[in-house]
């Protein structure tokens, strides 16, 4: 959606694409507080597994910049802290100021400070120089995106020659049995959840829905390319529940 529409939906809503903005904000700063713990429940825990791997195929070393966008509570970020050091850099940014203060305090507590930046900003419009980062990562966030294009087409521009982007986000299941099973835990069990543990059904509602809406893994792969990105590929990860896309911008 690079020439801007005049709706666009918000989860299964069709909406005014200027109001989508302030509805995914209104999500996640309802979600902010109790986000970490919601994660592990929701996922099993196994969000942790599809993070670890996400690092893996960073090839992020000492001394890298990396930005961690929309990168909320700060999971990838802490990680990445311990790898660049104290020569490198992280940058987590988010547009939420909600979710940004919940992973500031985090890494404090983790005690990590020294390499990290924290920015509030909007992917699609990214406040940081060309050829910036050695690496971009986006967990999770794209989806809340409100135009994809032109966020994908920003990190290509801050993004070095040489380096890598890694989107992982929700994608579609693999097999039609995944498929049913994914869709009657989504839509019955995770707002019902979202109401016990966060008295918030609406929000766990809409994750549901977004999921839904999200381009597949070949959608996604064509999107990537389409600003720059080379090289594009994908790991299906849990049966395609979630994919991990990677390029490069050379
Ligand atoms: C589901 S959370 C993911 C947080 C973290 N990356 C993780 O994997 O745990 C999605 C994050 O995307 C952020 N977000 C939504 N729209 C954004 C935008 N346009 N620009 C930057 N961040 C955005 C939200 O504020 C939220 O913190």
């Amino acid at each position: 959606m690079s020439e801007q529409a005049a709706t666009t939906h918000f989860g299964f809503k069709t909406v005014a694409t200027e109001e989508k903005e302030t509805l995914v904000a209104g999500v996640f700063h309802s979600v902010a507080a109790k986000y970490d713990l919601m994660n592990d429940l929701m996922s099993f825990g196994i969000h942790r597994l599809w993070k670890r791997f996400t690092i893996d195929c960073s090839g992020v070393r000492k001394g890298h910049k990396v930005l961690d966008l929309a990168g909320g509570t700060g999971d990838l970020t802490a990680k990445f802290s311990r790898i660049v050091g104290e020569t490198g850099q992280v940058v987590l940014a988010d547009i939420n100021d909600s979710m940004l203060k919940v992973g500031r305090d985090k890494l404090r507590n983790l005690g990590i400070s020294g390499n990290v930046a924290f920015v509030q900003a909007n992917a699609e419009a990214l406040p940081f120089p060309d050829n910036h980062f050695d690496l971009i990562t986006i967990g999770f966030g794209l989806r809340n995106v409100t135009d994809k294009a032109k966020a994908l087409a920003s990190m290509f521009r801050v993004l070095k020659p040489g380096g890598r982007l890694l989107v992982l986000e929700f994608s579609k299941p693999e097999s039609e049995v995944m498929a049913k099973l994914y869709d009657l835990y989504s839509f019955k069990l995770l707002p019902k959840m979202g109401e016990l543990v966060a008295n918030d059904s609406e929000s766990y509602q809409y994750l549901a829905e977004s999921i839904r809406m999200h381009p597949d893994q070949e959608t996604l792969k064509g999107m990537m390319e389409q600003v720059g990105f080379e090289d594009v590929s994908y790991y299906n990860l849990t049966q395609g529940v979630v994919a991990l896309h990677r390029g490069y911008k050379y």
